[in-house]
């Protein structure tokens, strides 16, 4: 093995923030192997270990990259099942966008694929597979991907990356229950075991004075936290990665593969506390506390404010937008597709026959060879297109639309803080407009990321030319 075809390995909890292996000259490089693989994992409170889905050797897992690096990624798939890697939110060649069938040949046991692209947008951004997702995630199988861009040298004077999953684990540690009808038809299936960083509310220590960034990303395939802050304030500054005029943090809610930073002021008492709450339940959730300890930060420079430079995205033009409807209901099955799927084995689907929800009244339960639905809807690339999603069901649903990142630009349900987005929580009879210009021609997924929901109807895709 060539000398610069290293294994990617992060080295202990307190390192899940991996630096980019040095490019060597000559095109056999790769900067990450990522080996999906079942590996043993010790979560809190387990008396024995969990079989974990993961791409590396620590859970979780986050690589940090430059934007505009060109990156070489190497996903091997070491599982039973074939496989492949959609990087959720980074805006690249749809060729790397990992959906089977649409985007590439999903990737058989024993086999791999190299995904090749620069990460055009700073910010926190993840990855996980687009095939059995309800298995694969539920097991842990995602990573996280951080885009540093030089703008933001110097902003913070610290980060923590804040990783939110439930686990579906019993005490021994073995599996629970991952989904079953009734949970699918309705919010989704919850785990019992609810961590930060595969950890019960991790502590840290902080120094008085720090202005501290909270990279927050909710990988959990159903719950949605309302995330707050108690014994200090924060701003949210950016949303799935992206930089937004900064906002009160105030039970903000993240659903499933959404993203929050926050920023705050570290209180400048020693021996002072805070914590980073979900405060859906009466009794909030701690999901990590902070303890104010040792020196204060120097007072030069605590003044510049906490915030991010301006998002640089295609910014949508409202004037001449194209209006599309996007309806988010309960599911009927498409006859050709179920018809298609009493045909094929497993290696040529991955879904299940139930069909709970749908999109614009059609429901795609899951990938497969052929026997793909008509698109949602045709665009053109470089047209603005405003798609108002309109939720019938009495159910959240965190829409997520691949290759583009959207403006949220407007809900019936009041005022929301105008921001850029991949993925946005649609509340019951809610009427939410999303604007953003057609980008790379090719078939873009839109799907809810409640997985149980996008596995058992609620997915589609834009066909843009
Ligand atoms: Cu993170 Cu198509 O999903
Ligand atoms: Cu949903």
């Amino acid at each position: 093995m060539p000398q610069s075809r290293r294994q990617f390995l992060a080295t202990g909890a307190a390192a899940i923030a991996a630096t980019a292996l040095p490019r060597a000259a000559g095109a056999a490089t790769v900067d990450f192997v990522l080996e999906a693989k079942e590996r043993p994992i010790q979560l809190p409170g387990c008396s024995g270990p969990t079989q974990a889905w993961t791409y590396g050797e620590t859970w979780p897992l986050a690589l940090r990259v430059k934007r505009h690096q060109p990156l070489t990624i190497e996903f091997r798939n070491g599982l039973k099942e074939h496989s492949t890697i959609h990087w959720h939110g980074l805006r690249i060649p749809h060729a790397m966008d990992g959906v089977p069938w649409i985007t590439q040949d999903p990737v058989k046991p024993g086999g791999n694929f190299i995904y090749a692209f620069a990460p055009p947008d700073p910010g926190l951004f993840f990855f996980h597979p687009h095939c059995d997702d309800v298995t694969a995630l539920s097991r842990g199988l995602a990573g996280v991907i951080i885009v540093e861009d030089p703008r933001e040298e110097g902003l913070f004077d610290r980060e923590e990356l804040l990783v939110l999953m439930d686990w579906r684990v019993k005490e021994d540690g073995s599996y629970d229950t991952i989904t079953t009808d009734k949970t699918a038809a309705r919010a989704g299936t919850f785990g019992r075991l609810r961590t930060t960083n595969g950890k019960l509310s991790p502590v840290y220590q902080v120094r008085p004075g720090t202005r501290l960034r909270l990279r927050c990303i909710n990988v959990d395939s159903s719950r949605i936290p309302l995330l707050d802050l108690a014994g200090a304030t924060g701003q949210v500054i950016a949303t799935d990665g992206n930089a937004c005029e900064p906002f009160p943090l105030a039970a903000w809610p993240l659903g499933p593969a959404m993203r929050a930073d926050i920023a705050l002021m570290v209180p400048d008492q020693p021996g002072a506390s805070f914590e980073l709450h979900d405060v859906w339940q009466s009794t909030p959730v701690v999901l990590a506390r902070f303890e104010v300890a040792g020196e204060p930060m120097p007072m030069a420079g605590r003044d510049r404010p906490l915030a991010l430079p301006p998002a640089e995205l295609p910014e949508p033009d409202l004037a001449n937008a194209v209006k599309v409807e996007l309806d988010l209901g309960a599911g009927l099955p498409d006859p050709a597709v179920l018809e298609f799927q009493k045909l094929f084995g497993a290696d040529e689907i991955c879904t299940t026959q139930r069909v709970f929800w749908s999109l614009n009244t059609k429901a795609w339960p899951g990938m497969s060879a052929t026997g793909k639905p008509e698109p949602l809807g045709l665009m053109q690339s470089g047209t603005t297109y405003v798609v108002e999603m309109f939720n019938g069901t009495p159910h959240r649903h965190p829409m997520h639309l691949h290759g583009h990142t959207f403006k949220v630009i407007g809900s019936s349900k009041g005022e929301q803080p105008v921001r850029w987005g991949d993925t946005v929580l649609v509340e019951p009879k809610e009427r939410l407009q999303i604007a953003f210009v057609g980008g790379e021609p090719g078939e873009w997924m839109v799907h809810c990321h409640i997985i149980e929901h996008q596995e058992t109807g609620m997915m589609g895709y834009y066909r843009v030319a």
